[in-house]
Parts: C-alpha cells; sequence; structure tokens
C-alpha cells in the first residue's frame, strides 16, 4: 500500500521538491492549493495529472490555512498518513505590512491542521511536520544556533512561527501526536520566489549580464544567512517523520555568508568581478573586470561587448525601502543533531548552489531577451 502525503503549500518552493520526492518514494501525493486569479502551478505543472485520470498520484485540492472547515475537510477525505505543512506567508519583510494575516496564516493556520487531525481521530495514524524556522533565534542568543538555542523572534512572521512551533509541541505532549518541528535555516534553488534576496540577485545579475537591466537596489547587504539547497532540506523533512519518535530538529549548513559576498559569487560565476565601496545606504557595487573566456562560456560571446562597456559602473545600489523595521543580522545553525541522528547530508554547498541558480536564471533571461525581442509581453516587475 503507498503512503499518503498531503503538503499544505504545494505550490511553494520546498512544496514542489517535497512533492517531486515523495513521489519518487511511491507515495500518493495529495496538495493544498490556494484559489488565485492566474494560474500559481508553475513549479508543480510537470507533476500535474489530469482528474479524468484514473489512479492519480499527485492530487490537487483548493483551501487556505485560514479556513478552519476547509482543512478539516481535506483532511478527513484525505486520510494522510503524513501531513507536510508548508504553507505560509512566509516573506520577513512583507509580514510588517500583514501582521494580522501572518498570525493568522503561519500561526492559527498550523493550529488548525493539529486539531483537524486531532477532532478526527487520526492522532496515531497521521504525522504532522511543521515547517518551523531559523527566524526564531532572530537577535541571536548564542551562535551556531542549536536546537537548545533560546528563540527572539525579530518580524511578525517569527513570532507568528513561534505559535506554530510551541503549539506543535505542546499537541505532541498533549496527545502523543507524532508532529515534529524542522528549524530550517535558509534554502534557495532556482524555485526560490523572486523577491527573496538570493533570487532577486540571481536574476538581477543574468539581466545585467544580458543587457537588460542597468542596476539592482539591495537592503542591508551586511547580514548573514546560512544558505543551503531546497533540494536537500526537503529530505531532512522526510527523514524526520520517518523516525519512530516525533522530534525538533535544526537543519542548516553550518557556514554563513553576508549578502555582499552572494552578490560577488553570482557575478564571478559569469566571470564578472564586483567590488563594493561606501557604507550603508551609499554603498555601491561596480563592475571591476570580466573574465572574457568564462563570460563567453557561461552567458555567451554575443553579450560579451555589453558587459565591457559596464565595466567601472554601478550595477549594485542600495535603497533604504528594503531595510526591515527589525532586522535578523546572523544566522548560522548548528546541524549535529539532524546529522547524527537522521543522518542527513546536503549535498550542495553554496557554490553549487550558486552555480545551480545562476545556470537556471542565465536560461531564463536569455528566454525573456528572445520574448522581448520579438514583440511579446516579458516580466516587468522587481521587489
Ligand atoms: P514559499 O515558496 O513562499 O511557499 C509558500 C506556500 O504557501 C505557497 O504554496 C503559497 O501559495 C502557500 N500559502 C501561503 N499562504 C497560504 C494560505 N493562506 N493558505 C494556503 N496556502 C498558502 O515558501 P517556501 O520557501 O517553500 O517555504 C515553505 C515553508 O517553510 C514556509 O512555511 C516557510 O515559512 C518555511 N521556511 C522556509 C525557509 C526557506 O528558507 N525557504 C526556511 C525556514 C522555513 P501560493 O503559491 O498561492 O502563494
Ligand atoms: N528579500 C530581500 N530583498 N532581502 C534583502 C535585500 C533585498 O533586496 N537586501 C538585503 N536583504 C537581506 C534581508 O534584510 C535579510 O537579512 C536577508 O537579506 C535575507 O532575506 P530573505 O532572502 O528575504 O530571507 P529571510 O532570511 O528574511 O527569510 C527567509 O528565510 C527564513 C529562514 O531563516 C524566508 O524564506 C523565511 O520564510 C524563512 O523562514
Amino acid at each position: 500500500m503507498s503512503k499518503v502525503a498531503l503538503i499544505t503549500g504545494v505550490t511553494g518552493q520546498d512544496g514542489a521538491y517535497l512533492a517531486e520526492f515523495l513521489l519518487k518514494k511511491g507515495y500518493i501525493v495529495h496538495g493544498l492549493k490556494r484559489r488565485s486569479s492566474m494560474f500559481n502551478t508553475d513549479r508543480i505543472d510537470h507533476l500535474y495529472q489530469d482528474p479524468h485520470i484514473e489512479n492519480r498520484n499527485f492530487i490537487l485540492h483548493y483551501g487556505d490555512m485560514t479556513d478552519s472547515m476547509n482543512l478539516t475537510r481535506i483532511i478527513q477525505d484525505v486520510q494522510p498518513d503524513e501531513i507536510y505543512n508548508l504553507a505560509a506567508m512566509s516573506h520577513v519583510k512583507v509580514s510588517f505590512d500583514t501582521p494580522e494575516y501572518t498570525a493568522n496564516a503561519d500561526g492559527i493556520g498550523t493550529l488548525r491542521i493539529l486539531e483537524a487531525v486531532r477532532l478526527l481521530g487520526l492522532t496515531k495514524k497521521t504525522r504532522i511536520y511543521q515547517a518551523s524556522t531559523s527566524e526564531l533565534y532572530g537577535l541571536v542568543q548564542e551562535v551556531p544556533q542549536k536546537e537548545t538555542t533560546p528563540f527572539y523572534p525579530r518580524s511578525p512572521y517569527a513570532v507568528a512561527k513561534l505559535y506554530g512551533y510551541w503549539i506543535t509541541v505542546n499537541y505532541r505532549e498533549a496527545y502523543g501526536i507524532h508532529a515534529s518541528n524542522g528549524i530550517l535555516f535558509n534554502h534557495e534553488s532556482p524555485l526560490r520566489g523572486e523577491t527573496f534576496v538570493t533570487r532577486k540577485v540571481t536574476r538581477a545579475a543574468a539581466r545585467i549580464a544580458l543587457g537588460m537591466q542597468d542596476k539592482v537596489f539591495m537592503g542591508n547587504l551586511s547580514s548573514r544567512r546560512d544558505w543551503g539547497h531546497a533540494k536537500d532540506y526537503v529530505r531532512a523533512m522526510y527523514l524526520i517523520l520517518q523516525q519512530d519518535q516525533p522530534d525538533d530538529y535544526v537543519i542548516a549548513t553550518g557556514i554563513t555568508t553576508t549578502i555582499r559576498d552572494f552578490i560577488k559569487m553570482a557575478f564571478a560565476e559569469m566571470g564578472v568581478e564586483i567590488a563594493f565601496s561606501g557604507e550603508d545606504a551609499k554603498e555601491v557595487g561596480i563592475i571591476k573586470s570580466v573574465d572574457n573566456k568564462l563570460f563567453t562560456e557561461k552567458a555567451g560571446a554575443e553579450y560579451l561587448s555589453t558587459i565591457e562597456n559596464r565595466i567601472g559602473t554601478e550595477v549594485v545600489g542600495v535603497d533604504e525601502r528594503y531595510f526591515r523595521p527589525t532586522e535578523v543580522e546572523l544566522l548560522i545553525g548548528d546541524p549535529t543533531k539532524s546529522k547524527t541522528k537522521l543522518g542527513w547530508e546536503p549535498e550542495y554547498d553554496l557554490t553549487a548552489l550558486v552555480k545551480d541558480m545562476m545556470q537556471s536564471d542565465i536560461k531564463l533571461m536569455k528566454k525573456e531577451a528572445f520574448l522581448r525581442d520579438n514583440g511579446f509581453k516579458t516580466l516587468n516587475y522587481f521587489e
């Protein structure tokens, strides 16, 4: 008998990779997707199965984390062996603009899932993975951060996730549910949302290289993140639910890097050297040199003269609108517990992650350039 999984947030970065991973393992995968005015299934289109075919193993349901009855009905229909609760308003900066909605979807949404499992009498059958976050550490109380490090959330998003974390622990202790938290540090990929910093940078670097954009405006260049690849991190989610006992785990690489250095790495992937000067809101990044051979190999000879003409000019600036009212300056995780107990090891390091993202965005932007040059509409929205 195939195991049945329900993934909330299946249309997101992690949801897409996890669905693919579980399908490969022979699961029947159900996913919760929101109704939207345009298709929002781009990341899972390759997995889509027509509702008219028999014995589908990938099935989507309309739903929302703010709708208890909807979630309860879906869980009743699906009778999942495993629920991966990934749905969330996941953008830290946006959570300052939508704090109440974020608390509802990310905090109370988690309660809705746990309570549905309890009310439906599924406490012994259904295992639950809660997508907790390194943002819980916020103003870090210890370096590196591990499972026992005290939390100090610094945004409405992190405070909502704090509720999600503790209500998961509480339902585990109170009702014996196999419910676990994965405290995941930042993880990225070519599927990363375009307004998170890594993807914003890889998209912009590719566009600048192809002469499609002059400059990118960033926020705090000095904050540090522990970045891994989403493909490695969804494997950890699965491993957490395969353990005999529920528990909470930090998933991280143990290496931290500034935003500034990530930008340098993204451009360097195409042989473009960026030099930073100035401070705070006046800091700028300038193209210092171009390795012609590497650039030709990665971006294409036809774009070489465009990038050479940009040597000495500013391609990175700072705009205070991207600063956060309270910032998380440093995240670096200690993954010892997950390595020892889960046997989890990441396959990608930061260099391999940057390479994967740059390769994908250069390809994507070449397609955009082709569409633009042939009179088709292209994406014109940047944040
Ligand atoms: P993501 O790409 O932003 O995906 C979020 C998913 O949640 C999307 O499918 C989104 O639907 C869905 N969603 C948002 N609000 C919803 C609502 N009210 N009802 C139903 N679905 C809703 O996020 P991700 O990077 O894959 O992250 C997955 C989870 O892990 C999130 O809970 C995030 O907070 C957490 N997390 C992420 C990281 C990271 O570095 N990526 C680290 C730690 C924890 P639409 O596609 O319709 O927007
Ligand atoms: N988004 C964004 N845009 N961030 C910027 C920018 C910019 O232009 N410039 C600098 N940054 C800095 C932010 O201030 C932050 O310190 C860092 O880059 C990372 O920002 P994000 O990529 O937006 O991610 P995040 O760390 O705030 O949150 C992500 O990781 C969390 C795990 O720690 C999200 O995926 C959360 O959902 C997740 O929980």
